[in-house]
């Protein structure tokens, strides 16, 4: 039987689900750690190798959530194990959700701990212009204060963790829904504005070259890996938040334009983020291929000092980025709280409590990864590294090939054909089923294999 309706509520129309989806989606993987990977990738090949991701594999992967989670309509875990059940499969595939919680919590572990820092520095901002605290005028030295103070990081990544239980345990339908109309928009004019900056530098041209001219020579196996983990990253695919999302979703809003506009979307963000913040580095002479997790807290507020009302845009510019986390954020605690409503007697406002406080607590490891034990590495990276290489590079692709496979051999064309669309001319249809069926999952394979050296 297919059913219309979750028990967790509808989104109320379908820009209401572009919203959210696209608020999932837009966050620090765009504004953050897009531009620090693309400097440590040493630029062009890299963005390039990331939008093929998106296109070939990100795509069809998130039509493949959207569409298993409409159909299933309840939680990741259960929505699985009954397509199986029907399809005439095992419930093993119910395994896809339970892995999806566990790289969900470890994502937002240090999601979390980022966010604190996009919120201590909108604080710093909101000192400067309310107090007159003193500018920020070593950024390098502001940032390694952050860094090197544990109690104020655990206190921001308290604050941000409390934020994204309190509108899951709302349940999603009314923070969520208007806050994500209004203040995303908002972010997405800072970046413009910010942009015109860039452009005002004199180093865009160098910028566009940096960023979309390939050097061939840069591609190898371990860039192509973390190129194809940002596509799912950004597109928060690979976990089940969207498949979470698109349980929601009302039947008759149709898959493909609304996917497509959603990954349009965040691509435009994460490409209007780097034609802003490149030009920036460039005009400080920072070196673009510096990097690091700091790359955007360190250099932004070298352009906030210098830019008319800096401080005021700077105050706007990590509040608003604090917003964008948030609502990604949400989408990542969603997963697990619907999971747990469903399978237990606790109220849902429980359920994000301990699962809050259980990622609040993993967290702890990544900030003390910043201070206290930075010496401990894992495979040659810091613990914060690691769990960000393991959840994003590997767990989310994983998770990607299995649902692919799901979506593309366990369910039936006659499912997947009525939940994309039924009027969808049949090449199209039949572009995403073999995208689905063979090139992403071969696709991903072939690259996770080569990293891991099985050829
Ligand atoms: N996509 C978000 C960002 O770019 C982060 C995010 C939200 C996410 N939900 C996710 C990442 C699920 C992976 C999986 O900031």
């Amino acid at each position: 039987m297919m059913k219309t309706t979750s028990v967790h509520g509808m989104w109320s129309s379908r820009l209401m689900f572009v919203m959210a989806a696209t608020g999932s989606a837009v966050g620090l993987g765009n504004i953050w750690r897009f531009p620090y990977i693309t400097s440590e990738n040493g630029g062009g090949a890299f963005v390039l190798v990331y939008l093929a991701c998106i296109a070939l594999i990100g795509l069809p992967v998130l039509f493949a959530e959207i569409v298993i989670g409409r159909r299933g309509r309840m939680s990741p875990i259960n929505s699985l194990k009954e397509l199986a059940t029907s399809a005439g499969a095992s419930t093993a595939w119910s395994g896809i959700g339970w892995m999806g919680i566990i790289a969900g919590f470890l994502v937002l572990s240090f999601y979390s701990v980022v966010a604190g820092w996009t919120l201590s520095y909108g604080f710093d901002y909101l000192q400067q212009l309310a107090f007159g605290a003193p500018a920020i005028t070593d950024p390098g030295a502001h940032f390694g204060a952050l860094l090197a103070d544990p109690a104020r990081l655990i206190f921001w990544h308290a604050v941000f963790m409390i934020l994204t239980m309190g509108v899951v345990a709302l349940g999603v339908e009314e923070g969520l829904e208007r806050a994500v109309s209004i203040l995303m928009p908002m972010l997405f004019v800072l970046l413009l504005i910010l942009l015109g900056y860039g452009m005002s530098t004199g180093h865009f041209q160098e910028a566009v070259g940096f960023l979309f001219s390939p050097d061939w020579s840069r591609v190898d196996g371990s860039m192509i890996v973390t190129a194809m983990g940002q596509a799912f990253f950004t597109l928060s695919l690979g976990m089940c938040a969207i498949m979470t999302y698109g349980a929601y979703l009302p039947s008759h809003v149709n898959v493909p334009a609304t996917g497509v506009t959603v990954a349009l979307a965040d691509t435009a963000v994460a490409l209007v983020a780097g034609l802003a913040i490149f030009p920036i580095v460039l005009s400080f002479g920072l070196d673009p291929e510096g990097g690091g997790a700091g790359f955007i807290f360190t250099a932004l507020p070298l352009a906030f000092n210098s830019m008319p009302f800096g401080i005021a845009y700077g105050m706007a510019f990590f509040l608003l980025l604090s917003v964008a986390a948030w609502t990604s954020s949400i989408s990542l605690l969603e997963p697990p709280t619907a999971y747990f409503v469903e399978s237990t007697d606790m109220s849902r406002k429980t359920i994000a409590l301990l699962v809050a406080a259980a990622t609040w607590l993993m967290g702890l490891a990544s900030v003390f990864s910043l201070n206290i034990w930075s010496q401990v590495t894992i495979g040659g990276r810091d613990i914060m590294g690691a769990i960000e290489f393991l959840a994003a590079d590997i767990m989310l692709p994983v998770g990607g090939l299995l649902i692919a496979l799901f979506a593309g051999w366990v369910l039936s064309t006659s499912i997947t054909r009525e939940e994309l669309d039924e009027k969808m001319p049949s090449w199209a249809f039949q572009l995403w089923l073999w995208l689905t069926r063979v090139v992403a999952p071969l696709a991903i394979l072939l690259v996770l294999g080569g990293i891991l050296g099985l050829f």
